[in-house]
């Protein structure tokens, strides 16, 4: 995973930009505006990259602390922000309770072990906190399914070729989210995991969306 994405960092941000024809920057506007910070709220950007959502925020309310997280020091260097961290999604070196948000752009999909990362989450947010997810998802009607995952085969072995000279770079994509969920499915997860509230925003029929998902005040409940 590490060295996949240390190989595409120097290109991921135009690549982000091209595989959604400028639309990722309006969905992580979006997904910010969602989250309703409150007033100096301490937030993670988790698998960040090169770092998107910490950038949005501090923008958006600059008085925010952002921590920016990601398994990939290339991509950490190349965010250029001043706090990272280099860590492991399921072993996430934060206190219990202590961020208002958690934001994960394009990362949840690619978890090994997503229920673990999905707790981590829980137990790293504070009571009443949120969980601010984007990510690609497989469309609900089979027929779109099976186009979708066709369209990103070849979307990415187009830019592969041309960008690295070999098909395979960006197939990633396709190739995690054949297993992975529908948008649905993932807010059926996020309730069955205690988060309460579940709010998910549906992009290009269903292949993308914005969850949002609290919390509960009472931790008692895990
Ligand atoms: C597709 S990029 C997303 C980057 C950015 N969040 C965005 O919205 O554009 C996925 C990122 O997840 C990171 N990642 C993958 N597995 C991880 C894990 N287990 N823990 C933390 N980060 C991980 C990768 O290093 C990569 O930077």
């Amino acid at each position: 995973m590490r060295d996949m994405f240390s190989t595409i960092a120097p290109k991921y941000d135009l690549i982000t930009r091209v595989f959604s024809y400028g639309m990722d920057q309006r969905w992580k506007r979006l997904a910010v505006r969602s989250a309703m910070l409150p007033a100096r709220a301490r937030v993670l950007d988790l698998a960040c990259g090169t770092g998107d959502f910490a950038k949005l925020v501090a923008q958006v309310s600059p008085e925010t602390s952002v921590t920016a997280a990601d398994l990939t020091e290339t991509m950490l260097r190349l965010s250029k922000l001043r706090q990272v961290v280099c860590a492991d999604a399921a072993l996430l070196p934060f206190a219990d309770d202590c961020f208002d948000a958690v934001f994960v752009g394009y990362g949840l999909r690619n978890f090994p072990r997503l229920t673990v990362a999905i707790d981590e989450v829980r137990r790293v947010l504070k009571p009443g906190g949120v969980l601010v997810s984007l990510d690609f998802f497989l469309p609900s009607r089979r027929w779109l399914r099976r186009f979708y995952l066709a369209y990103l085969y070849a979307q990415g072995a187009f830019w592969g070729l041309i960008l690295h000279r070999r098909a395979r770079v960006y197939t990633y994509i396709p190739d995690s989210l054949q297993s992975f969920l529908s948008a649905k499915e993932f807010s059926n997860v996020l309730e069955k995991m205690q988060f309460a509230g579940v709010t998910a925003r549906p992009f290009i029929l269903g292949g993308i969306a914005v969850h949002r998902a609290k919390k509960p005040s009472s931790n008692s409940a895990r």
